[in-house]
Formats: C-alpha cells, sequence, structure tokens
C-alpha cells in the first residue's frame, strides 16, 4: 500500500538540547538529556519487578533471594524507587525486615502499608530521617510515634521527621509525644489537626531546628517561648486557626532570636495583616536570611525594600500573590532571590518553592502564561517546573488548566526543538492524564489537542499513542469549530499510522466514525467549492488512515467514499494535488481484493483513464496503479462499465513506457510498507503491461531508498519473482529489461553493503 513522505519533512533538523543552556546552579538540560545512572535503572528493574527476585515469608511477606551486602545508601535509594513508583505495600515492604539491608533515610511517602508492616519493617533500622508524608489511613500518625518511640536507638537519634498530610483517624485524638524523640533536630507537621498541646510538647525538643506547623489548629504561639534560643526555622504557612493577636505575635517572634528562615505566607483568601505589620518592626529578626510573606495583604515595594536594606545579607524574600517585587531594587540585585510574579526568575522560585501549596501554584502558572506571550527561547528548566506541578496536583482544575496552557506555549514550533524528549514525555503523559481526570473540560482538550499538534512531539517523543489517538477522534466526532477541526484531522493522520495493528485493531468502532466524519467533511467543502487547508489535511487523512488498512478502506467505500471522490474530482478538475491524494487513497482501495470491483464504476473510471495522461507524473503514477489492480478483474467487468480492456491496457503500456527512467524524481516521494500488493501483478505473464507497472514502481522505490527496499524484495520473497522474469523465456523485452535491472542494482547495493559493513551475511532472510 502506498503514502506519500513529503519532502518539506526530510531531511529533519534535530537541535539536541544543550546542557550548557541551564541557568546557573540548575541541571534540567543535564539530567533530562542524560541516561539514567546505572543503579538506577537497576533499582528501577528491581523495584517494579520485585517478585522476581524475592521468595514468598509464611506471611505472605517478601523477601530478598539471598544477597551479598547491599550498601545503605542503595537501599535507602531503592525503597524510594518503590514509594515513587508506587510499588511499596505491605507484602513487599518485607524485604525490608530483618538485617539483610540497613536503612538510614526512609521515605515512604503517600505508602499504603499498615502499622504491622511499618514497625516490622523499619523500626529495627538506625533511622535518621523518615519522610511520611500523606500515607494512607492504614498507618496514622500516632501508629508511627508509637512504633519510633519503641526503639531506644531511634529516640535518640532520629534526627527528621516529616508527617505532613497524615491521619489521625480522630480528629481530636490526642497525640502521643514527640518529646521523646530526643534527638529531632527537623520536624514538619504541616496540613494535620496539630494543636496548641501539642505545639507545647513538641517545644521542649532540646535540639529542635526547624518546624512547619503550617495549615494546623494551633491558635497561640506562646509555647514557642520554651525553643526561642534553638529555633532557626520556622514555617507557619496559612495558620489558619490562629487567634493571638497580631502585637502578641509579633512578641514572640522577637523573641526568637536566632530565626534564619521565617514564613508567614497565607493563603490570599485569608486576611491576617502579620506580614504587613511585621515589615515595620525594625528590632526584630537581626538574623533573618530568608523571609516569606506571599500572599500577605498590603505589602509594598517600599515596606520591603526598607526592611531588607536594614538586614543586608537576606538571601530571599517570597512575594508571590502581594503587589511588590516589581521595582528595580527586587529585579536588579542577583543576591537576592525572590519568589514573585515579577520577570521569569521570580515566577521559576515560585514554582519551584510552593510546587506542594496548590493556591500558590496556580498563582504562579498565570503570571507564567503572560509571560510566555513573548518567550523567544527554549526554557527547558522551566518547563520541569510546569510538569512537576502538574504532576504534585493532579486533581485541581485551575493548576492542570493553567499548566496544560503555559505547556503549550512553552513548547510551541520551533520551542520544543530544543526540549529534552524525556521532559516532553512526561509532559504529554501529565496531559493525557489531566484529560482522563477532567474529560469534560473543553479548554483543556484544546490545549491538548494543540500541544499535539507540534510536529517534534508527533514525531520523537515517546507517549500514549492509543491514548492519544482515542481522544483526538472523539475530538473530531464534537464538530468543534472549523479550525480545531482541521487540527484534529492532521493530527489523527500522523498518529493513525504510529499504532500497532492490534491497537487500529482496537480502535475499529473510533476509526469508523472517524472515517465517516472525514469524508464528510470532503464532501462538504466539494459542495462550497472550496479548497482549503482542511481539504487538503482531511484528504491526506484519509489516504493515511486507508494505508495496509482494508478495514478502513471498507468503511470507506460503504459510507459513499468512492462517490464522494468522484464529486472531488469533478469540482477541482485542474488540481493536480488533490488528483494525487485522491488517486492515492484509491490505490489503496484497489489493492484489497475485496473492494476492487466497487472501483468499476464508469463514473470513476472516466476520470482515471483519463486521467492516465495527466502530465503530472504523479498523477499519471497512481492512475495507472489502480488500472494495473483492476485488470486482473477481467473483460467481463471492464465491459460492464463501459471500457474495452484492450485499449485501456494498451493506453497504460504506452503511458508507462513514456514515463522517464524509474530512477527519476517525483514531487513527492512515494513510500511503500510492503511489496506484497505487487507480487499477483508480477506473477501474471499473461498480462505483461501490469507487470511493466508494478516494476517500474518497485525499481522507482529501489533506487530512491535501496538500504530499505532491497531488504524488503528480500525479506518479503520478491527477489524470486524478479528472477523468474529474468529468467522466463516469454517475458516482454522492457518487461524483462527492467526486472533484470532492478537485480543489479540489488546486488551492487548488496556487495558494497558487504564492503562497507565487512559483513559475510548483510541482510537477515
Ligand atoms: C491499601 O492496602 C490494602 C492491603 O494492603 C488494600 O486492601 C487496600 O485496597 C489498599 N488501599 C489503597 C487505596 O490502595
Ligand atoms: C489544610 O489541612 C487540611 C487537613 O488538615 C486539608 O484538608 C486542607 O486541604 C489543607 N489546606 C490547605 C490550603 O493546604
Ligand atoms: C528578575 O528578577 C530577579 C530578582 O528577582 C533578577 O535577579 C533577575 O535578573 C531578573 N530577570 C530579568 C530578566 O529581569
Ligand atoms: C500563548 O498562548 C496564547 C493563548 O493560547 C496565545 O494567545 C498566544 O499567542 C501564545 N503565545 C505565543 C507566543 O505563542
Ligand atoms: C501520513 O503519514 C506519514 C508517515 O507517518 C507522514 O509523514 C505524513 O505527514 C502523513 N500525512 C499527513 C497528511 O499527515
Amino acid at each position: 500500500m502506498v503514502h506519500f513522505l513529503h519532502p518539506g519533512l526530510r531531511p529533519r533538523t534535530i537541535v539536541t538540547p544543550n546542557a550548557l543552556e541551564d541557568p546557573p546552579g540548575c541541571y534540567v538540560v543535564q539530567e533530562e538529556a542524560s541516561p539514567y545512572s546505572l543503579v538506577d535503572i537497576c533499582l528501577i528493574v528491581l523495584a517494579t519487578d520485585l517478585e522476581r527476585f524475592c521468595s514468598e515469608r509464611q506471611d505472605g511477606t517478601l523477601c530478598l533471594h539471598e544477597l551479598g551486602s547491599f550498601p545503605q545508601e542503595v537501599a535507602d535509594r531503592l525503597l524510594q524507587m518503590m514509594t515513587v513508583h508506587g510499588k511499596l505495600n505491605d507484602r513487599t515492604v518485607g524485604i525490608f525486615q530483618g538485617t539483610q539491608m540497613q536503612l538510614k533515610q526512609v521515605c515512604i511517602r503517600k505508602a499504603n502499608i499498615s502499622a504491622a508492616a511499618f514497625q516490622k519493617a523499619f523500626c529495627h533500622h538506625r533511622i535518621i530521617e523518615l519522610d511520611a508524608t500523606g500515607v494512607g489511613v492504614t498507618l496514622t500518625i500516632p501508629d508511627i510515634l508509637n512504633s519510633l518511640g519503641s526503639s531506644p536507638w531511634t529516640r535518640q537519634h532520629l534526627q527528621c521527621l516529616v508527617l505532613n498530610s497524615g491521619n489521625l483517624l480522630l480528629e481530636e485524638a490526642v497525640l502521643p509525644r514527640f518529646s521523646q524523640l530526643i534527638g529531632l533536630r527537623v520536624l514538619s507537621v504541616s496540613n494535620i489537626p496539630f494543636q496548641n498541646r501539642d505545639l507545647a510538647d513538641v517545644a521542649l525538643l532540646p535540639r529542635l531546628e526547624s518546624l512547619d506547623i503550617s495549615n494546623t489548629s494551633v491558635s497561640d504561639l506562646s509555647a514557642l517561648l520554651a525553643c526561642k534560643d534553638r529555633l532557626k526555622s520556622l514555617t507557619m504557612h496559612y495558620l489558619k486557626c490562629l487567634t493571638m493577636p497580631t502585637p502578641q505575635v509579633l512578641e514572640i517572634i522577637r523573641e526568637l532570636k536566632g530565626l534564619v528562615h521565617l514564613d508567614i505566607s497565607d493563603d490570599q483568601q485569608f486576611t491576617s495583616d502579620l506580614a504587613f505589620h511585621l515589615l515595620q518592626q525594625t528590632d526584630i529578626l537581626p538574623n533573618i536570611l530568608s523571609l516569606d510573606i506571599s500572599g500577605g495583604k498590603q505589602i509594598t515595594d517600599e515596606a520591603v525594600e526598607a526592611f531588607i536594606r536594614q538586614r543586608p545579607a537576606m538571601q530571599f524574600v517570597g512575594l508571590l500573590a502581594t503587589d511588590a517585587g516589581y521595582s528595580d531594587f527586587f529585579t536588579s540585585d542577583p543576591s537576592l532571590m525572590v519568589a514573585g510574579g515579577a520577570n521569569v526568575s521570580q515566577i521559576s522560585e515560585a514554582l519551584r518553592r510552593y510546587s506542594e501549596r496548590v493556591c500558590f501554584m496556580k498563582e504562579a502558572l498565570i503570571r507564567l502564561f503572560t509571560q510566555t506571550f513573548y518567550m523567544q527561547i527554549t526554557k527547558p528548566a522551566v518547563l520541569k517546573l510546569v510538569a512537576v506541578g502538574m504532576r504534585n496536583h493532579p486533581l485541581d482544575l485551575p493548576v492542570q488548566f493553567t499548566a496544560s496552557a503555559c505547556t503549550l506555549n512553552l513548547t510551541r514550533q520551533g520551542l520544543a526543538l530544543g526540549m529534552p524528549v524525556r521532559l516532553l514525555s512526561e509532559v504529554i503523559h501529565l496531559l493525557l492524564k489531566a484529560l482522563k481526570n477532567f474529560p469534560n473540560n473543553q479548554q483543556l482538550q484544546k490545549n491538548c489537542l494543540l500541544s499535539l499538534t507540534n510536529a517534534r512531539i508527533l514525531q520523537d517523543v515517546p507517549f500514549n499513542r492509543f491514548d492519544a489517538a482515542k481522544f483526538v477522534m472523539k475530538w473530531l466526532c464534537k464538530h468543534e469549530n472549523p479550525n480545531m477541526q482541521t487540527m484534529a484531522v492532521s493530527v489523527i493522520s500522523i498518529l493513525a499510522l504510529q499504532l500497532s495493528p492490534e491497537q487500529t485493531a482496537q480502535l475499529k468502532a473510533e476509526l469508523f466514525i472517524v472515517v465517516r466524519e472525514l469524508l464528510a467533511i470532503v464532501k462538504q467543502k466539494t459542495s462550497e467549492n472550496l479548497e482549503d487547508i482542511t481539504l487538503t489535511f482531511t484528504l491526506r487523512a484519509l489516504w493515511n488512515l486507508t494505508d495496509e488498512s482494508p478495514a478502513t478502506c471498507m468503511h470507506f467505500v460503504e459510507n459513499q467514499g468512492l462517490a464522494i471522490f468522484v464529486q472531488v474530482l469533478e469540482t477541482f478538475p485542474s488540481e493536480s494535488t488533490i488528483q494525487t491524494r485522491v488517486l492515492g487513497l484509491l490505490n489503496n482501495v484497489a489493492e484489497v481484493k475485496e473492494l476492487s470491483s466497487e472501483l468499476m464504476m464508469s463514473s470513476l473510471m472516466t476520470h482515471v483513464s483519463r486521467l492516465l495522461h495527466s502530465v503530472e507524473m504523479e498523477v499519471s503514477y497512481f492512475a495507472a496503479g489502480i488500472i494495473s489492480h483492476l485488470i486482473p478483474l477481467g473483460e467481463e467487468a471492464w465491459t460492464l462499465s463501459g471500457f474495452q480492456r484492450s485499449t485501456i491496457l494498451d493506453d497504460l503500456y504506452m503511458t508507462v513506457l513514456k514515463w522517464p527512467s524509474p530512477s527519476c524524481k517525483m514531487v513527492a516521494l512515494v513510500t511503500y510498507r510492503s511489496f506484497k500488493s505487487f507480487f499477483p501483478l508480477l506473477s501474471n505473464f499473461a498480462v505483461f503491461e501490469i507487470q511493466l507497472w508494478a516494476l517500474w514502481a518497485m525499481h522507482h522505490v529501489c533506487s530512491k531508498n535501496p538500504t530499505k527496499y532491497c531488504r524488503m524484495l528480500m525479506e518479503e520473497g520478491g527477489l524470486q519473482l524478479l528472477e523468474d522474469i529474468r529468467d522466463h523465456a516469454q517475458a516482454e523485452p522492457h518487461v524483462h529489461q527492467i526486472a533484470v535491472s532492478i537485480l543489479v542494482d540489488f546486488h551492487m547495493h548488496f556487495m558494497s553493503y558487504r564492503k562497507s559493513s565487512g559483513s559475510k551475511v548483510p541482510l537477515q532472510t
């Protein structure tokens, strides 16, 4: 079967991502464009296919086959991989029981394991850090604290504990004591109903340096005075229950003289004036390096600037969703990092810092979107941050929606070229996931569709083409505005060819509808006598869809495709590009044995026999192809449709002889996925005219791409047929001559291949 590869598409320019374009201190391009480390590749294999490397204990948990020794860092990393890939559960976590492995940094984010399994797998390890953010309901915070407290070593030595978004089961449950974990330096308890009394307990920790109580139920900060000489970092974003009057809060902060980092940022809906008043203080926070007041109200450039001028060592200020950050002071000092909305650096910083905070994520993405209007250069680091935001908030529509708009602008045509493929692949994966989560959001679908129209993405980037094709097909059937429809058509024409036969078979129902829709478009354009880009794409799409697909050809015929195509030929009598596409598709239909007789309509064949004489090489070529496939139908079929088969055969013969040599150039490059449809023509010695067309066609493509087609000749058994013609006593002289030429070319290619590769067997048979 046949389709065209358009010369404009090749040779393709591939721009390799340039790691030198990473901003200082950032390694996005370098990471995304490099292969994973060997250790990680091994661990991913182990984590995702664990059963193969394990035996099962009596209680159903897994146990790794005997290992030599497993370095502790590698064990930590394996656990992290299992967590990230969602492979951690009560069964798999068994591999950490016993002494086979030693863990130090335990990450079980969002894992679904039970309290008993946690105790058994982890509590005998000498854990320094535990990140149990968002673990499932079967492992509550009291469970975790009790388990950790049961180990004397851990009570002494655990330094860092992260319990964000954990479960308490009973909202009002009294938490076990944190203060028993006397080694703790870093504690994070955001998004849990942590109370004043818990804060009082935590403040007793003798080594506590860093505390995050964001979005907890704390209403009074007085307890912090108990650790005022130790605390270096305090994060209390969105303390929604705080009832303490602002002057008193300021008094407490004033006492925390060692603070280096303070975060009092706020959700915008929550209107605290704390930040506003804090900025007025001169005798406060003498050692501060980093202050986050994003989302604060009535914050002005002047106030922030004055505050920072008094504390010249400051390195960071968070100003997103405030009125500040826009003056030269902020955008000109490279030693001051700002998370804000004024320029791309500020927005990137905001995306990086607030990747877990949905309200700021939204805000930053909206700012980013307006910035992307003017972006002229590829920004992989920014795209990566957008991807992280999408991944972290899959169920937040505004985030998904705004992020999809940003990715679209960040990857539009030229900009996608310099993006690492792995990053683009992740972005498309996230977009397809968003479509699943929000099946009814028009604009999201539109952005996703537009992203797919990107040639770079469509050609080079791995993603689930089946899901994408299904989505685009659905879109096509919805009759959206005509421009979008054109894009859907162009995307589907390319995606359709990238599906495996099994996938195409699964999409049978959708394909049927798509062919009908495409034909409806052709019909409408024809009746309007409108030759536009939509018609062009639609004809090409139908051509591509029918390639190597008898079922699609069948749908085409069943939906009056032939009559519609006659109309097309009559409406645009002098458009050779349209004629090429129409005849190219009809070639695909003619190759399907069961359908070829359908083409024997006099209205259609009148055009085909006329176009055989077209001065356009392609048009003449495809007309000859159709005729060649229909000749075997026999005398009667031809007479019935009002033609003299012998006259047509003479025409065909004379036409092919008039063509230039087969190595001539056509405007577009004809390609075949298989030679099989030629074989019945080649072995038909009774009708040398169709042998002649088939040989001319084969010689043509072989001379254009010897590597591909010489291999095809061998693999499909075409070589034997050519030799039969060469050795046949009655072969027509021109037929004989082309067959010999192909064989000569084939052997020359074969020899030069052998020479260049030094191999004795260049091609597999
Ligand atoms: C959590 O794990 C238990 C058993 O280990 C299983 O029954 C349950 O369905 C899991 N829950 C989720 C949300 O995956
Ligand atoms: C605050 O924490 C609660 C759980 O305690 C959670 O449901 C909510 O989404 C959090 N809010 C924000 C803005 O993070
Ligand atoms: C954006 O602002 C940051 C500081 O906030 C500054 O370092 C950077 O140079 C600014 N970038 C541009 C392009 O103005
Ligand atoms: C970015 O997207 C918006 C809306 O989709 C569009 O109006 C704008 O032209 C795009 N900018 C560029 C530079 O493509
Ligand atoms: C048909 O498929 C080929 C191969 O994938 C592609 O190059 C060509 O652009 C497609 N045609 C259209 C109209 O998209």
